[in-house]
């Protein structure tokens, strides 16, 4: 089929390649022309595991082209995927849909031939419909011209794996009659032939779907962050109970590490935008736990910050500071609300002097934080440092041996915010090792 794929983020960068691998003919539409040439070269612009290899091979072979005109995009498409962001309005907890909109008032009036229109991005419940009504207003094709809801579900450093293999598809459709359903059947054909699970749904549930995975994910998190909170009061291990707890298959064992919490692009304003959506629809007691859940998350940065102090007896002003990690989770160069940069942040603004080291997320980080010290590897950032904190969980990190690292550092002091490290091999090696949730 020919599919465009609007917005080339990291959505859309990985939805277009992973379209063109399934057979697909994919023009991708972006803005931003500096995007387009990267890709159009086969280069993507952040760190992805897979992709870059994937979009090379299928700008190779001509399957999948880039543009930032609409109206080629409208005439080369027979289904066109919008994947824009919808990032948390500024000073508001709610989705800022200025994107989401844009997407539909650029190509709406180049419709002139039954088409139909894929919304991939998170959004409040009721936008699809929204949206749909806006759709058939401006296309010159009008009712010919459909919206689906398809909402994706893929995560950063799996997002080729989850997006040609995913736990489930979901369709939102405007109701019978529709021909949105045969044709989302078309496109993803080879994903419904391996038996990937298919929820046919109306819109409101669509969109709620993606919203209610990622607060679930969030409250799970912040469930065993808080138990991490009781047992650091108690005197009880958070990762024994864990991994106690996860033997219950009821509960299982994914996300359920305790640490320094959730961040990212995703978790942190879509509990947000979810519970300011509630209020909108009269029903914002259903949600008022998930304020419990960001609070929760935030005050494991606090107690991050707070046991660096306790290790610097009490005052961090000059005391040299290593953090190792950077991106919000690993196998990621994605910085936005990542709990390492924040704490990074805190700490310096209490007058210690934070050394910075991460894999793949330095470049990001040093523009997002310019003033902060940064090290070309872990081993240089923990180079005279007081206390090493460990806030990503890098394989790298896990690999450094204490026993070497040891006359590097000015005191032998880790703090593990991932609950990561071997403690029992950083204690043999002298270290005085602490972390989240554990004696
Ligand atoms: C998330 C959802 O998982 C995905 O389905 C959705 O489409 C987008 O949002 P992502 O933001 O890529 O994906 O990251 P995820 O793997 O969910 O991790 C989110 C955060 O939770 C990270 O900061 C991670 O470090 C943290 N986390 C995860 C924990 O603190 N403990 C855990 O046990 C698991």
């Amino acid at each position: 089929m020919q599919l465009t794929v609007i917005g080339t983020g990291y959505l859309g960068a990985t939805h277009a390649a992973c379209m063109a691998e399934l057979g697909h003919e994919v023009l991708g539409v972006d803005v931003d022309p500096d995007k387009i040439a990267a890709l159009q070269a086969g280069r993507v612009p952040f760190y992805e595991p897979g992709l870059e290899e994937l979009l090379a091979k299928h700008v190779a072979t001509g399957r999948l082209r880039f543009t930032t005109s609409y109206q080629e995009a409208a005439a080369f498409g027979e289904v066109h995927f919008s994947c824009v962001g919808t990032p948390q309005k500024k000073g508001e907890p709610g989705a800022d849909l200025r994107y989401v909109d844009a997407v539909i008032d650029s190509l709406a009036p180049h419709l002139t031939r039954p088409t139909v229109l894929v919304g991939k991005s998170t959004v409040p419940v009721g936008t699809a419909q929204r949206l749909a009504e806006r759709l058939a207003e401006l296309a010159p094709a009008g009712a010919g011209a459909e919206l689906a809801w398809n909402p994706e579900f893929l995560r950063e450093g799996f997002a080729v794996e989850d997006t040609l293999r995913p736990d489930r598809l979901v369709f939102g459709l405007a109701g019978s009659g529709s021909r949105a359903e045969a044709v989302l059947r078309q496109v993803y054909a080879p994903l419904l032939e391996a038996e990937v699970p298919l929820v046919v749904a109306d819109f409101p549930t669509a969109e709620l779907v993606k919203t209610a995975a990622n607060a679930f994910l969030a409250t799970k998190i912040s469930f065993i962050n808080a138990m991490a909170e009781v047992c650091e009061a108690a005197g009880a291990d958070v990762t024994l109970l864990s991994t106690s707890l996860s033997y219950d298959t009821r509960i299982g064992g994914r996300f359920l590490n305790a640490g320094v919490g959730f961040g990212g692009g995703c978790l942190p304003k879509d509990i947000r935008a979810f519970m300011a959506r509630a209020g909108e629809l009269g029903v914002d007691q259903a949600l008022t736990f998930l304020r419990e859940v960001d609070s929760i998350n935030m005050r494991r940065r606090d107690r991050m910050v707070e046991l660096a102090r306790e290790h610097c007896e009490g005052s961090l002003l000059g005391r040299r500071i290593a953090v190792w990690g950077a991106a919000f989770k690993p196998d990621s160069d994605d910085i936005r609300d990542s709990p390492a940069l924040n704490v990074a942040a805190r700490l310096q603004l209490l007058g210690a002097e934070v050394t910075v080291y991460d894999p793949k997320a330095m470049d990001n980080a040093r523009k997002m934080y310019p003033g902060l010290g940064y090290a070309a590897s872990a081993v240089e950032a923990a180079r005279g440092a007081e206390v090493v904190l460990h806030l990503t969980e890098w394989p790298e990190f896990r690999a450094i041996d204490p026993v070497e690292l040891r006359p590097d550092v000015a005191r032998p002091q880790i703090i593990d915010g991932r609950n990561a490290l071997d403690r029992e091999r950083w204690r043999a090696a002298g270290w005085t090792y602490r972390a989240l949730g554990r004696p």
